[in-house]
């Protein structure tokens, strides 16, 4: 069931926060262009992500670091363009906002006027609070993304679940209330033990969306061409298909190719 303008209210952070409240589930997904974000928009999800994994699915980069910020502000505008409902959060990439508080302002401002998405998310807890204070300052709402945060994929070495001994299981729940006191509307927790991930949901009232962090969360997250089996070689024990479209589509392409080789397309009523 799709839904129409007249029938829905735009989702905000106060909405996503009433939902916590009220123990609705929040839906999330990433989107990076009208098409896409148009049919995820329709399909009803409460917050579509323009996340900085457009590195890897749509440039093809091997990690999120090398997209720049003018790349996410062209992603970003081309979905805001579609959603009418979501509320549309927008990465700050790689090297925008980590160290420079003045420059993490000012990057956020760039998403804000040159894209119009609602929102930024940024990767880290402590060590990356003034930039945070600095962006909410502007009224910018903040999304936090703790656990595994892929722009330190060199600071981790691997993909690997993060937060399994006590020692950064208690640092990742000091960050997740920092970021809640210092004003984040809401929380992605990534590749973090399902327990962890509960206990963390259930001590802080912001929002927690997960992603690899179980049910015991206030919502989930998933990137949209996984889970409709775009990206057939991405296979983690979190990720859910709904479709296998990498087949479909190839398939799909291999009879076009046919047709035209063999003057099969276009037929007498596909001309003029
Ligand atoms: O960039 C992204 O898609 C993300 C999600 C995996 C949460 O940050």
């Amino acid at each position: 069931m799709s839904i129409h303008k007249k029938d829905f209210k735009k989702v905000t952070t106060n909405v996503l926060q009433e939902m916590k409240r009220n123990g609705e589930k929040i839906g999330m997904l990433t989107a990076y262009d009208y098409t896409m974000a148009k049919m995820v928009d329709r399909a009803g999800i409460d917050v579509i992500l323009v996340g900085d994994s457009a590195s890897n699915v749509m440039a093809g980069h091997e990690t999120t670091l090398p997209i720049t910020l003018d790349q996410m502000i062209y992603h970003a505008s081309s979905v805001v363009r579609a959603v009418d409902r979501a509320l549309v959060v927008v990465d700050l990439p790689f090297g925008t906002y980590q160290g420079n508080s003045k420059e993490a302002l000012s990057s956020a401002v760039r998403v804000m006027k040159e894209s119009g998405g609602h929102s930024v998310k940024l990767e880290g807890g402590a060590e990356i609070i003034e930039s945070i204070q600095r962006i909410l300052t502007a009224g910018i709402p903040v999304m936090g993304h703790l656990g595994l945060t892929p722009q330190s994929i060199y600071k981790f070495g691997t993909y690997t679940v993060r937060a399994k001994e006590e020692e950064e299981a208690n640092k990742l729940i000091e960050d997740a209330k920092l970021l809640e006191d210092t004003g984040c509307f809401a929380l992605v927790l990534e590749k973090v033990p399902a327990r962890l991930a509960q206990k963390v949901a259930e001590s802080i009232s912001i929002p927690v969306i997960g992603i690899g962090a179980g049910s015991g969360v206030d919502g989930q997250v998933l990137v949209t061409h996984d889970l409709l089996g775009m990206t057939h070689e991405f296979s983690p024990r979190f990720l859910r298909r709904y479709l296998s479209l990498y087949d479909e589509i190839t398939g799909a392409i291999q009879a076009y190719v046919q047709d035209v080789k063999s003057v099969d397309f276009p037929n007498e009523k596909e001309q003029y």
